[in-house]
């Protein structure tokens, strides 16, 4: 996509119709970290000092026993989020849904979800959160909606209905074969054929999940009374699903094939189209302004230079999820036969570049886990590493960094994947997809399981731990998903009695970062570059220097102490996940045990 257009477009807009969304056209280019340590924590808005945290609302934890999580369920867990400093939790989508997509194919999005409960469960748990100081956060799935809501039953009766052109419908090509060759992302065609109308309509994702035609106002307009709708609930902000794919080029011909059915990824065609920031800004100035709430984008492919015209000042999102540091293993399309690997510099880079374009302007969302992604333990260190050094690792990374972390449910449990010995073992739509993908490229049954194995979105779907007894505490019924087997010794019960667990580690960090000027707010410095098993990086501002090192590697891994400016005497070991060693003087360390997460500091 022709980036340069949306740069332009973006710099040069007025600011004075977005009040309380201001846009300033100086410094956006600023990319030191400097200007960061000016403001005081005080200065901070709420969502900029809290720990976030995404529920997959499915997998939470059951109140009714039929073995589906739902919102008295979430709110009976609130004491165990209000402990780990949550202030937003993110719930996936509770609307009504077919439930293909487990809730982003939405029927209506003005009602919840049987299987989650009532509208008045809904308004309980917003109450009860809020009185623990923890606001909900809607899941807009807004490129597209289901094919069972009402919008499209209408869109795909006739050509010339109120609805006709809520959707993207396009005719044949003169052989009657689908109008382009975008594949979508679920895999096969990105069209799906419609008999009453005689024509194709558009999905990005499965055919159950039509896109919608944004260039029609009334489409934005019912969308923006949607998310007004939550607002007026109480909804303390918003998660954007899928928002790179709302605009599409005006150009539909076949884009280059990439695959052995000479399909083209539609990501490749219609990420981030021009004139997408123009739609953006508009839902800025009709829905969020002059509130006091939070936006976040799920926007990959938005990569860290542009940013800035994304978030901040200019943007049009308080922060975006981009995927820069989470898609290290792919190269374009996230087909998952064709993963690669990754080197721990690769990450460093990915995660310093994000820190450093945020610094001055906007902010930044930390994550390494959601419902979309395999677990981080199992992605981001070596094979038959100790789960619980790992997590405490990566959680310190999570925790330190600067911007909002998102703890993704079970991610401070230390949470790992699954492997199921069939296919048929699987729920998720896209592993099945993904699987039949690598059938296709010639890869035998095994090796498609092996992909599901890595990539499986389930990995990360399997109901939360809570405790040690018959299914975890998680449900009295049967569980829609398997449980992890290693429920019975990582469990949040146990974890919560045990000083060295990952979820004692992320509560110490947790409370340590709160009002913590230096972590909030301090500028972001990595350190040890070279080094190949140690992500290091300061934090430090007119008050003082934190310094955090992580060694990903499962072996000592050796630094210069005064490359890290370490050797002060002053400082002491504040956190070090071997437990062994804190107080001590920082001089006194010049490696780190494998795994070894440590935070040094005055
Ligand atoms: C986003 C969601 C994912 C969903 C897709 C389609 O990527 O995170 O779970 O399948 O959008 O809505
Ligand atoms: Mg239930």
């Amino acid at each position: 996509m022709e980036k340069t257009a949306i740069i332009l477009s973006t710099l040069f807009l007025t600011a004075s119709a977005l009040s309380g969304c201001s846009i300033d056209s100086g410094n956006t280019d600023r990319i030191k970290t400097e200007d960061s340590s000016l403001e005081s924590t005080s200065e901070l808005k709420w969502w900029q000092k809290i720990n976030a945290y995404e529920i997959y609302v499915n997998s939470f934890q059951d109140s009714d026993g039929d073995g589906y999580g739902d919102l008295n369920g979430i709110r009976s867990r609130l004491d165990h989020l209000a402990d780990l400093g949550v202030g937003a939790i993110w719930l996936t989508p509770v609307y009504d849904s077919p439930m293909e997509d487990n809730g982003y194919d939405v029927a209506d999005y003005y009602s919840i979800n049987t299987r989650y409960g009532t509208m008045e469960d809904m308004d309980a748990l917003i109450r009860e959160a809020d009185k623990k100081g923890i606001k909900v956060v809607m899941d807009l799935v807004f490129n597209h909606t289901s094919d069972r809501s009402e919008w499209f039953k209408r869109s795909s009766e006739s050509r010339d209905n109120e609805y006709s052109d809520w959707y993207i419908w396009r005719d044949p090509k003169a052989d009657g074969s689908e109008p382009n060759n975008w594949r979508s992302i679920f895999g096969g065609s990105a069209w799906t054929w419609n008999e009453n109308r005689k024509q194709y309509y558009l999905h990005t994702f499965a055919s159950s999940q039509p896109d919608l035609n944004w260039e029609n106002p009334k489409v934005r307009d019912a969308l923006y009374d949607v998310a007004n709708f939550w607002l007026d609930k109480g909804a303390g902000g918003f998660r954007m699903d899928a928002i790179p794919y709302i605009k599409k080029p005006s150009d539909f011909s076949d884009g280059p094939a990439d695959d052995s059915e000479g399909r083209c990824d539609i990501h490749m065609m219609t990420a981030n189209t021009d004139g997408i920031l123009d739609f953006l800004r508009e839902f800025k100035e009709k829905v969020c302004a002059g509130k006091d709430i939070f936006t976040v984008g799920e926007a990959n492919g938005v990569s860290p230079d542009d940013l800035k015209y994304w978030v901040g000042e200019n943007g049009v999102f308080d922060m975006i999820f981009e995927f820069s540091h989470m898609n290290l293993d792919f190269e374009g399309s996230e087909t998952w036969c064709k993963a690669g690997s990754f080197e721990l510099s690769d990450l460093k880079k990915a995660l310093t570049e994000s820190q450093i374009a945020t610094a001055s302007n906007g902010w930044y969302p930390i994550y390494f886990e959601n419902h979309d992604k395999p677990r981080s333990i199992d992605h981001f260190f070596p094979e038959g590493s100790d789960p619980v050094l790992a997590g405490k690792a990566l959680g310190t990374v999570l925790l330190s960094l600067r911007g909002t972390p998102f703890i993704y449910q079970g991610e401070e449990l230390g949470l790992t994947n699954v492997s199921w010995d069939s296919i048929d073992d699987y729920n998720d739509l896209n592993s099945k997809s993904q699987y039949n993908i690598a059938i296709k490229e010639g890869f035998s049954e095994e090796e498609a399981l092996s992909f599901v194995h890595r990539f499986s979105r389930d990995n990360a779907r399997t109901p939360m731990q809570w405790d040690s007894s018959i299914n975890s505490g998680f449900t009295t019924g049967t569980p829609w998903l398997p449980l992890n087997e290693n429920y019975k010794e990582v469990n949040a019960e146990n974890e919560n009695k045990d000083t060295s667990s990952v979820l004692s580690w992320y509560r110490r960090l947790s409370d340590f970062r709160k009002g913590n000027d230096i972590l909030l707010k301090g500028e972001y410095n990595e350190l040890l570059n070279e080094n190949k098993d140690i992500y290091a990086f300061e934090r430090k501002d007119t008050s003082g220097r934190l310094v955090i090192l992580v060694n990903f590697s499962n072996k000592d891994a050796g630094f210069d102490p005064a490359e890290a400016g370490v050797t002060d005497n002053e400082k002491k070991i504040l956190f070090s996940s071997y437990g062994d060693n804190e107080g001590e003087k920082a001089g006194s360390i010049k490696s780190l045990r494998p795994l070894e997460a440590v935070i040094i500091g005055e």
